[in-house]
């Protein structure tokens, strides 16, 4: 069974410091739409920070909350929504989003990625003796999942801005 495609929001989706929520931002106040971030209404629901939840119930548990978040997102109208990083790894949270979303994928090389998230602490799967090897890893083991998204955009070379501007013009462009 099929379910038709009806593109009313965006997702962004992509690895940890590819900009998704700095675009996301840009992208929803240029279109007039709403902005969501499933990291920032996992925290809110739980009152919980991700930190939190991976050190207390585990990441098979934040996993959870991220399918439920993704189930409830499909009656979204004109919304730019940002996605957990790891989000699109469960094709089902993919699959979901396309139906209702223009989906793109914003991109970068492990090491641009590791200069922009070196100063931060709030990504648990970084804390690591070795970050570097563990972007490397966790964007190859993911690199299938983010292709199948409707757009792959590369940001090392581009201002937000001007990345903004792109998902703005493949939206108009898939509808
Ligand atoms: C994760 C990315 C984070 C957050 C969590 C896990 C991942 O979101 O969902 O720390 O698995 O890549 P950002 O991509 O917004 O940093």
């Amino acid at each position: 069974m099929s379910t038709k495609r009806q593109i009313q929001n965006i997702a962004l989706i992509g690895f940890m410091g590819t900009g998704k929520s700095s675009v996301g931002q840009i992208v929803a106040a240029q279109l007039h739409f709403t902005f969501l971030d499933t990291d920032h209404v996992i925290e809110a629901r739980t009152g919980n920070t991700i930190s939190e939840i991976f050190a207390q119930q585990g990441e098979p548990a934040f996993r959870a909350l991220e399918k439920k978040i993704v189930a409830e997102l499909v009656t979204r109208k004109k919304t730019v929504i940002s996605t957990g990083g790891g989000l699109p790894a469960n094709p089902d949270n993919l699959a979901s989003l396309k139906t209702h979303c223009l989906v793109v994928c914003l991109w970068a090389s492990p090491e641009k990625i590791w200069e922009r998230v070196r100063s931060q602490t709030h990504r648990p799967l970084l804390q690591e003796p070795d970050p570097l090897a563990k972007i490397r890893a966790l964007l190859a083991e993911r690199e299938p999942c983010y292709r199948q998204a409707d757009v792959l955009l590369n940001t090392e070379a581009r201002a937000l801005k001007d990345v903004a501007l792109q998902v703005i013009h493949q939206y108009h462009a898939a509808k």
